[in-house]
């Protein structure tokens, strides 16, 4: 027998008992004529002591021989402790250890596993299986394992069921880049590995399966980031005979389900909404970070007009107002400008406007504007003394982008992101099109099947690029956890939506056909929506990257270090597949 009971079990109460314990040496103490020995399991961690005084000399011997990450059985009696850590759960006891085996040696581990290791990412996820070890990474694999059972459970008593669709498919490069499998027994053939469960879900709508839900592995080629993984997991649900309310009420319930069973958290329902379009014009993001509020106030109406030249070009002029911030230092205001004239967030430059303890306006460009000016900005922006105004300017879009970044910065700075405070809300009415400078045309923002609202059809053949579509997100502390939309259940439409996006009729069935030929076939009305796991997981466990609550993840090169995958094939391989490779490009 290997254990009489696991590492984290023992209590005052088995005092006096004969055990057996199995685990790994987390580390071991030796104090004058004493050694200490923490047995560490995925339950817990017990003390072991031995006592060359009292103990057999050989015994003691062998346990100072011990080495971190051993693993050992030992047998022993429970014994109160004489100090007793109230760190731990077993804190109260320890082990007299009479006898113990080797079951098995470990080199030396790269990294300390506990809870603050020593170990770099890198190192760590090269060791991804010693980084399991750790308590911080499994409790994020028991929280997703909660989510997933809890998810389970309440989308079974909702009389949804969980099929699996294949993981092997046709490519349709829409959306991200597809991941692509060559078909050895079809050559010259690829599957494509599935983005989402998108269109077998509408099929089985079209089966009559009327709710079906899939805890599902998606695969997607997009550049990597915190929040986005080449393979992640999706809560992917679909429901017959619902409009976009019903998909909403049930989702949200989910949602509340899970803030109760896994934080104790009652979500407040119905969930606040918000449009696309005002999503952009207060946050410039399609996900806002509501935790907060320092919502854009628009400037360009009072702002225009004067001398200063890099307004008066502008088609959009947007402030924030920092509360509290007109202390900031000139260092730390060219770090703000620093940070929004960064590539990636694209501003040519910030302006400023404090708000002194006696009311007086300071700002950068003094010089163009009257205080008359400047007040009439701080009133529009609701300044008080004290408070800091951060203005950009430039095209509409673009400038809101940047605002919305800079808005998230300041609400870094200011401590306004907590963790543990949860600010979740739909976003709805997103645009049904989005249109491509570089190709020149339209895509769908969300994907070919979205429907788009009833009343806005007229406008397709007009004014596409205004018609909203039946979309929503949801939204959690500025990440997007979901999003779904009430689909096309018309292959008139469907083929309509098709044109408008550029192809033709033969590409469109070449790509799509299958699920046009479906839907002649009485598609009932349908929607749906998919929750990002990993992403809800990782807002639920605090974590900063959803790598933290993936057991095996990717690195931001889409590699796993661990295994060394992606890697080369032997040319046999290749050749059954009938591919050649092309000379690789030589790197600078
Ligand atoms: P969408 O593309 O919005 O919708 O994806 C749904 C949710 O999946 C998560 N997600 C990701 N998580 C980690 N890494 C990624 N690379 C990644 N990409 C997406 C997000 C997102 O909200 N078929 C539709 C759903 C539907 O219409 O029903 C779909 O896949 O949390």
């Amino acid at each position: 027998m290997y254990r009489t009971h696991t590492c984290g079990e023992l209590r005052s109460s088995n005092v006096d008992q004969n055990v057996t314990l199995s685990g790994w040496v987390q580390r071991s103490r030796k104090m004058g004529g004493m050694t200490f020995i923490d047995l560490r399991d995925r339950y817990g961690i017990t003390q072991l002591v031995f006592n060359q005084e009292t103990d057999d000399a050989a015994l003691c011997e062998k346990a100072n021989k011990l080495g971190r990450e051993f693993v050992i059985r030992a047998t022993g009696e429970v014994k109160e402790r004489f100090s007793k850590n109230k760190e731990l759960p077993t804190g109260d006891i320890e082990i007299i250890v009479s006898s113990f085996d080797v079951l098995n040696s470990s080199e030396v581990p790269p990294f300390t596993i506990e809870d603050e290791s020593d170990g770099g990412d890198d190192i760590r996820m090269k060791y991804r299986y010693l980084d399991l070890r750790r308590n911080a990474v499994r409790k994020n694999l028991e929280l997703r394992h909660k989510m997933t059972i809890e998810t389970r459970s309440f989308l079974d008593k909702l009389d949804f069921l969980e099929v699996e669709t294949p993981m092997m498919i046709k490519s349709t490069p829409e959306g991200a880049r597809d991941f692509v499998v060559p078909s050895r027994m079809n050559p010259g053939e690829f599957y494509a590995l599935p983005q989402s469960p998108q269109m077998f879900k509408q099929l089985l709508m079209v089966s009559g399966f009327d709710r079906y839900f899939q805890i599902v592995k998606c695969f997607r080629d997009e550049d990597l980031r915190a929040d986005r993984q080449p393979e992640f997991t999706q809560i992917d649900c679909e429901m017959s005979f619902v409009e976009q309310e019903d998909v909403l009420n049930t989702f949200e319930g989910l949602a509340k389900h899970l803030f109760k069973q896994l934080k104790g958290i009652d979500m407040k329902e119905p969930l606040p909404r918000m449009s696309w379009h005002d999503a952009m014009k207060y946050y410039g993001s399609d996900k806002p970070d509501t935790r907060f509020g320092m919502r854009f106030v628009e400037l360009t109406d009072i702002a225009k007009g004067k001398e200063f030249a890099v307004f008066n070009s502008a088609e959009y002029i947007g402030a924030i107002c920092a509360e509290g911030c007109a202390s900031y230092t000139r260092k730390q205001l060219d770090a703000l400008t620093d940070f929004v004239k960064r590539p990636q967030i694209g501003a040519k430059g910030m302006v400023y406007v404090r708000m002194e303890q006696d009311g007086t306006l300071k700002s950068s460009i003094d010089k163009f504007y009257t205080p008359e000016d400047l007040k009439s900005w701080a009133d529009r922006c609701g300044a008080k003394p004290g408070d800091l105004l951060l203005i950009l300017s430039g095209d509409t879009s673009k400038t809101q982008k940047a605002l919305g970044e800079l808005r998230l910065e300041m609400g870094s700075q200011l401590g306004l992101r907590d963790k543990n405070n949860f600010s979740c809300l739909w976003v709805v009415d997103f645009p049904l099109l989005e249109w491509d400078e570089e190709s020149q045309r339209f895509f769908a923002m969300h994907h070919p099947f979205t429907a788009p609202k009833p009343e806005d059809i007229p406008l397709l053949d007009s004014h596409p690029g205004a018609v909203r579509a039946n979309a929503y997100d949801m939204v959690i502390n500025g990440v997007e956890v979901g999003g779904g939309s009430i689909r096309i259940h018309d292959s008139e439409l469907q083929n309509r939506m098709f044109q408008i996006l550029g192809f033709t009729e033969e590409k469109a069935q070449a790509q799509f056909g299958f699920l046009m030929n479906a839907f002649k076939y009485g598609a009932p009305p349908h929607g749906g929506l998919a929750f990002g796991l990993d992403r809800l997981v990782s807002l639920f466990a605090g974590l900063d990257s959803i790598r933290d609550c993936i057991a095996f993840p990717k690195n931001n090169s889409g590699r796993d270090v661990m295994n060394d995958a992606p890697s080369r094939i032997d040319d046999e391989q290749l050749e059954e597949l009938f591919l050649t490779l092309k000379p690789l490009p030589v790197k600078k």
